[in-house]
């Protein structure tokens, strides 16, 4: 069987000081099968050309949103991609069936570690928990939503084996997608 295309909606806003999304990002991009799209590289003036991202997402059969963990959500530019693109008619509603059954994965960097993502803990709520509107994003449009892939601590992420790990780990999730 032919690898699944996959499409990787990166959003990192200063990817020049990133160390753990440049490394997921070049991991990614050489799995068979995925297109690694740059969504701040495309758009530094946030004009979207919704009609290019709408064939994209038709000619993929899984999609990824990756990026660090900003205010418990994504950055901006991501947002914006999502209030554009997914139009009603297309993602959604009646004749909205453009999306319906992809696989959708949640690739997140968070600089809170795993702890700090429970009940008892700094942030309160579960990883799960927080990322419940990209759930149902996905829900909505149809998408069948997958285990998120998470990195924890990544502002403290230095050790080259551990960051090699990760690439690795997140390389084989987009494979099996
Ligand atoms: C504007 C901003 C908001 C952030 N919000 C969160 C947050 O809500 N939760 C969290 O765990 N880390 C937060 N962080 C930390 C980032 O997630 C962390 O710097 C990033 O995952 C590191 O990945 P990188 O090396 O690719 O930049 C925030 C960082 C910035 C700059």
């Amino acid at each position: 069987m032919p690898a699944a295309r996959v499409l990787v909606l990166f959003a990192h806003p200063a990817l020049q000081k990133s160390r753990v999304n440049r490394r997921l990002a070049a991991a990614a991009a050489a799995v068979p099968g995925v297109t690694l799209h740059d969504l701040y590289e495309t758009y530094p003036d946030f004009h979207l050309d919704v009609a290019r991202e709408q064939a994209l997402l038709v000619a993929h059969d899984a999609v990824v949103f990756q990026h660090p963990f900003y205010w418990y959500s994504s950055p901006a530019l991501l947002k914006e991609w999502q209030d554009l693109v997914l139009e009603p008619g297309f993602a959604y509603g009646p004749g909205g069936d453009r999306l319906r059954g992809k696989r959708f994965l949640s690739a997140i960097t968070t600089g809170g570690g795993a702890a700090a993502y429970t009940h008892g803990g700094h942030n309160r709520f579960t990883i799960g928990e927080l990322l419940a509107p990209f759930e149902q994003t996905a829900h909505l449009c149809g998408m069948v939503w997958q285990e998120p892939f998470v990195v924890h601590g990544a502002t403290r992420l230095e050790d080259e084996t551990e960051l090699s790990r990760h690439a690795a780990a997140y390389a084989a999730r987009l494979a099996a997608l």
